[in-house]
């Protein structure tokens, strides 16, 4: 059995102790906030969880194997670092941690521990993605043009990371799983309209080998909720609407075009209009399938898809958008050359 601290029990580190109190495989036997307030109200719901208030007495009282991090995000590389410094194995909420050094950092030091480094990345452990995913690499939508994805919502404003941070790790998690590997260029405009230092609204875009693209759009300052995300193929197209109860819809629709080689005069485009399809998706709680896909890691020995270098990957897009939305939306190349890819 293994034995599982949650540390940071703000507005998120309850649901993962609700998520691992239902799983097998482990045992919620310890959790952690500076705040008293939120030791007690957790202790109300879960009265055998051991409440402490200081991260490092956790790490000292062989109370856990593995410890969870929903902190916020400044605070992950130095929990994460001082837990398995510790031995322990490591779950980080969403990014990783602020910078790709710092995630380099981490991914040594698990090696050097042998201990599981595993990312809060939840969308590339639900059901809906997964099937994305098969769609897209066994070819049934055609080549990928691009994949577009809405992230929309009136709050909640953070006051501490721009919605960059907070809520673009999702898009380009997935984006990455779905295109292989790492885009080649980023650029991002936005607006910071409530604190000068922290953009409300972004518009990323990224440009990946093979001419495909990737566009992503954050905001907390919109009047609809919206998670849609968009992905076009030459054969077909498929929309995930994750508020949707069909998640996904396949739509046999496109564009025939002539070969290169017919001149403009007698260029002639015709339209596609098929059917469409949802296909059946076994529902699951993604947050449940993680917290599983986490503790069957340590069990197994299993790299995690959403590992250290996967943690690592979206950092490192969140950087070049961070340096190109501060420079007014440049193009920001990355050494897509040093870079690996998902395996497919
Ligand atoms: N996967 C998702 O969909 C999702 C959704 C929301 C938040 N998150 C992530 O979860 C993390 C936390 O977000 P939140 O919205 O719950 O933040 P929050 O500010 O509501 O809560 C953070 C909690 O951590 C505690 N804390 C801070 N530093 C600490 C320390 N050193 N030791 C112990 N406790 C400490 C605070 O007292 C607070 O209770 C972030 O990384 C965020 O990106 C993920």
């Amino acid at each position: 059995m293994i034995r599982v601290g949650i540390v940071g029990l703000g507005y998120w580190g309850p649901n993962l102790v609700r998520c691992f109190s239902e799983i097998e495989g482990c045992k919620v036997t310890a959790v952690c906030d500076q705040s008293y307030d939120q030791l007690l109200r957790i202790k109300d719901r879960f009265p055998t969880v051991y409440p402490i208030e200081n991260f490092d007495l956790l790490l000292d009282r062989d109370l856990v194997d593995a410890v969870v991090i929903a902190t916020p995000t400044a605070t992950h590389y130095q929990l994460a670092a001082s837990a398995l410094e510790h031995d322990l194995h490591v779950f980080v909420e969403k990014p990783l941690s602020q910078t790709s050094s710092e995630c380099r950092k981490l991914i040594q030091l698990a090696g050097e521990r042998n201990r599981t480094l595993f990312v809060g990345h939840v969308f590339l452990h639900s059901a809906p993605v997964i099937k994305m995913r098969e769609m897209i690499h066994s070819g049934e939508l055609g080549k990928i043009s691009y994949i577009s994805s809405r992230r929309l919502n009136l709050g909640p404003i953070r006051k501490d990371v721009s919605a960059l941070f907070d809520l673009a790790p999702h898009d380009i998690s997935m984006l990455l799983y779905f295109m292989g590997g790492m885009p080649k260029q980023v650029s991002c405009n936005g607006l910071a309209v409530l604190n000068p230092r922290i953009h409300d609204v972004c518009s990323l875009n990224m440009m990946f080998p093979g001419n495909r693209m990737g566009m992503v759009h954050v905001s907390w300052l919109d009047p609809r909720k919206e998670r849609v995300l968009t992905v076009v193929g030459d054969r077909k197209m498929a929309v995930y609407d994750d508020l949707d109860q069909e998640k996904i819809k396949v739509y046999d629709k496109g564009v025939n075009s002539p070969p290169p080689s017919v001149d403009f005069a007698e260029f002639q485009i015709s339209y596609r209009y098929g059917g469409s399809y949802s296909p059946w998706i076994q529902e699951k709680e993604p947050l449940k399938s993680e917290c599983s896909e986490f503790i069957r890691c340590i069990a197994e020995g299993d790299i995690p898809v959403t590992d250290g270098v996967n943690g690592q990957q979206v950092t490192e897009v969140l950087e070049a958008a961070q340096e190109s939305l501060i420079h007014g939306g440049k193009v920001v190349n990355l050494d897509f050359e040093n870079r690996g890819a998902f395996a497919s």
